[in-house]
């Protein structure tokens, strides 16, 4: 099959660099989103997310006319919907509004032989439940007019334009036909295998990938606590636990976030809540790690009533800005709801405005007078401070690693009490 012309919809982290990639190996493609900004952002030359090599490769495709960007889609060979997937707060339940509406804005302009591709990370059977029922209002029948597949993304943010092409993936398709039809498309750029399966198989695969990285985050976050409680240090333990051949802890942390780990096993437990207490739970364990942070601020601090702390990093993540269900985001709300007065300073996203939060353009705003200097995200340049040089800008000594990214040493010759997660004394 040849795909010429193809629509994407959703311009974010993943339908930018997808509709990008595409028309970087000679596909035209027409990027969609419904946000005006976003629109009018990709057309005066700018780039409305950060992601390393993205703002090139865009005004690369923009230049050569390869990609353009509307509002609403049209006629083409192929749709990708790349629109996000959050959940409702108040029950965790999918949030598939922006998944319906991308299928709708889509059925107008299906055409026989057309295929359409879903990416967005979904609940089990939305390919063939939601979608195929608003798609056939066209008139056409799925699977014998038109494919239809999920695709599930699995990029790192930071290394997505490399991992795109690099990664194995996953088609599944609603028939064998629209798996081939989806491989096709794929091939056009991808290296790493394409292994052809069924739609809901690959619904799956996706929600279970995220919700192996959970658990695993929860038990680690878990071991942080054991450890602080029995006087051990969890970092020491993690690694000679990990020189067992067959065990592989990972990092705790200050909790979990991201709109994707933080949020997938919840369609996981909505689908099916009565045979998913382990998912659950897990989901639980990280939810409440952030308040495990206030609790070790607490003990380095005493009351943290007008205390002032300076907070590194807002992100989910490590050297990226997005900023969505961040658990370091959590932790300042906490720390604020017990009376502290918090500057956080987030590099990436420096002007970030969140509601009831302070941030500060630079690293010294956050500093100056501060009783604590806390860091919540590993950003690189977060790991190699001149710590003399914080030390003259702050009022008291105390420092709190919820990461394990400072040399213990380095601090306490600045005068530093440093207090480190999941380090029992
Ligand atoms: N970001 C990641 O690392 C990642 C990784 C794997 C999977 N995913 C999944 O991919 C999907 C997209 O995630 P993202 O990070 O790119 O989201 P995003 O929020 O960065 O971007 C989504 C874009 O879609 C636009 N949009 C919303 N409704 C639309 C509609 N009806 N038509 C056209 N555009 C619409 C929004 O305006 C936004 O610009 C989600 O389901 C997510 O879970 C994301």
């Amino acid at each position: 099959m040849k795909f010429q012309k193809l629509c994407v919809l959703g311009l974010g982290y993943i339908g930018l660099p997808t509709a990008s990639t595409f028309a970087k190996h000679g596909v035209e493609v027409l990027g969609v989103d419904v946000n005006e900004n976003v629109v009018e952002t990709l057309r005066n030359g700018g780039l409305h997310i950060h992601e390393p090599g993205l703002g090139e490769i865009v005004r690369d495709v923009l230049g050569t006319g390869m990609l353009r960007v509307a509002l609403r889609p049209e006629p083409a060979d192929a749709f990708i919907i790349a629109v996000p997937t959050p959940f409702y707060e108040d029950d965790k339940r999918a949030d598939m509004r922006a998944v319906k509406s991308a299928a709708e804005a889509i059925t107008p302009h299906l055409q026989k032989g057309n295929l359409v591709v879903l990416e967005s990370t979904s609940p089990p059977r939305t390919t063939t439940d939601l979608i195929v029922p608003i798609l056939e209002k066209s008139g056409l029948k799925a699977g014998i007019d038109f494919h239809l597949a999920y695709s599930p993304e699995r990029v790192l943010p930071g290394q997505i334009l490399q991992e795109l092409i690099e990664n194995a993936r996953v088609v599944g398709g609603i028939t064998a036909e629209s798996a081939q039809a989806g491989y096709e498309l794929y091939a056009t750029f991808v290296k790493g295998d394409i292994i052809k399966t069924n739609a809901t198989t690959a619904e799956m695969v996706k929600l279970m990938e995220n919700t192996y990285r959970d658990v695993n985050i929860a038990i680690a976050n878990e071991f942080s606590q054991l450890a602080d409680s029995f006087g051990v240090d969890v970092w020491e333990a993690i690694s000679l636990a990990n020189l067992h051949p067959r065990v592989e802890i990972l990092r705790p942390g200050p909790g979990v976030g991201g709109h994707c780990i933080s949020v997938d096993p919840w369609f996981l437990v909505e689908a099916a809540p009565e045979i998913t207490p382990f998912i659950r739970t897990a989901r639980e364990v990280n939810d409440a790690q952030p308040k495990f942070m206030l609790s070790l601020l607490e003990r380095a601090l005493g009351s943290l009533k007008g205390k002032k702390i300076a907070a590194l990093g807002l992100a989910y993540k490590p050297d990226v800005d997005d900023l969505r269900e961040s658990p370091a985001v959590e932790v300042v709300h906490l720390l604020q709801s017990a009376g502290a007065s918090v500057k956080a300073f987030e590099p990436f996203a420096p002007n970030a405005s969140l509601p009831s939060l302070e941030t500060v353009p630079t690293l010294e705003e956050a500093l100056v007078e501060a009783d604590a200097i806390l860091l919540l995200v590993a950003h690189s340049q977060f790991k190699e401070l001149d710590t003399e040089n914080i030390a003259e800008m702050m009022t008291g000594r105390v420092a709190v690693d919820a990461i394990n990214g400072w040399n213990v040493e380095k601090w306490q010759e600045a005068g530093f009490e440093l207090t480190r997660l999941g380090v029992g004394k």
